[in-house]
């Protein structure tokens, strides 16, 4: 959990400001609002460490001289440009039959924003509330965007652990057509040995990394499989072209791409 996080902005934004802050804390983040003159790329360089900033776009995560928030709509040219036939993840999820789909790890919501645009209708699950609220927040500003509202009309939010909500869905015997994971993977391939980074790692990789706990006490997800195979279907699992399976667990079948690839788990008993 981050705790006592520095909130930067500017006298204009103070209120909105304020407003984040009372919303992360409902959350279990406590931020210390502070004033600054000016919010731009020179303070960003000057104050490198990890924090969060509110300006006229709303809740940013900073670090490193950087802000990111998830802007789903720099992603509208990529969703402009997708279809069922060019995109791996359509034909590994299925969604040219319009499938329920649970995202148990949501993180930006990129990958869940390009399936509800291909159809689906998307549950994103996550967990950390400085992301969720980053996630909150896309979704509100994409609702007003001429392109985005109809494909966020297919967007559902839940901060939860998704090992609770899949028990949770377990519990009450709902069936889903999918659920999607993309849990953190450490830089490592199959043999433990650093993947050297790509030069271009977007630096929204960068901050979540940041963020979000890194190697040895990184929660690598693999309890999820299990939790995801009593309720869906089908399981989908997103990992790095060489990383190891999730779970230890092989599956049914594997869609690979250059940098990544899909593992599928179906469940049979589940299929009607
Ligand atoms: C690699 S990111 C997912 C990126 C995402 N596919 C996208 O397109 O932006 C993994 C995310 O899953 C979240 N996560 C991991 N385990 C989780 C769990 N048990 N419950 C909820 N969220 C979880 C992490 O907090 C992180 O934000």
């Amino acid at each position: 959990m981050v705790s006592a996080l520095r909130l930067f902005t500017e006298q204009e934004f103070q209120e909105k400001a304020q407003q984040y802050s009372a919303v992360l804390s409902s959350r279990g983040v406590h931020v210390n609002v502070e004033n600054i003159d000016k919010l731009n790329a020179r303070f960003l360089r000057f104050n490198p460490e990890l924090a969060l900033c509110v300006d006229e776009s709303g809740l940013w995560l900073c670090a490193n001289g950087m802000k990111m928030q998830p802007d789903w709509k720099a992603e509208v040219p990529r969703l402009k440009r997708s279809s069922l036939k060019s995109e791996m993840i359509a034909r590994a999820c299925n969604l040219g039959e319009k499938p329920g789909l649970i995202d148990a790890t949501a993180g930006l919501g990129h990958d869940s924003l390009l399936m509800a645009h291909l159809g689906a209708d998307v549950t994103l699950v996550e967990r950390n509330p400085i992301l969720f609220t980053l996630l909150e927040d896309s979704k509100k500003q994409a609702e007003n965007d001429p392109f985005l509202s109809a494909v966020v009309a297919r967007i559902h939010l839940v901060f939860s652990d998704s090992a609770d909500y899949l028990r949770l869905q377990a519990e009450q015997q709902h069936v889903v057509d999918v659920v999607y994971l993309d849990p953190m993977f450490p830089q490592r391939d199959q043999n433990q040995q650093a993947i050297k980074k790509q030069a271009q790692v977007k630096k929204q990789m960068q901050l979540l990394h940041l963020l979000l706990p890194e190697d040895g006490e990184m929660d690598l997800g693999d309890n999820l499989l299990g939790l995801a195979q009593k309720i869906a279907k089908r399981v989908v699992v997103k990992r790095p072209r060489l990383a190891v399976y999730l779970a230890e667990q092989q599956p049914d079948h594997q869609w690979q791409g250059d940098a990544c690839r899909f593992d599928a788990y179906f469940q049979h008993h589940l299929l009607e």
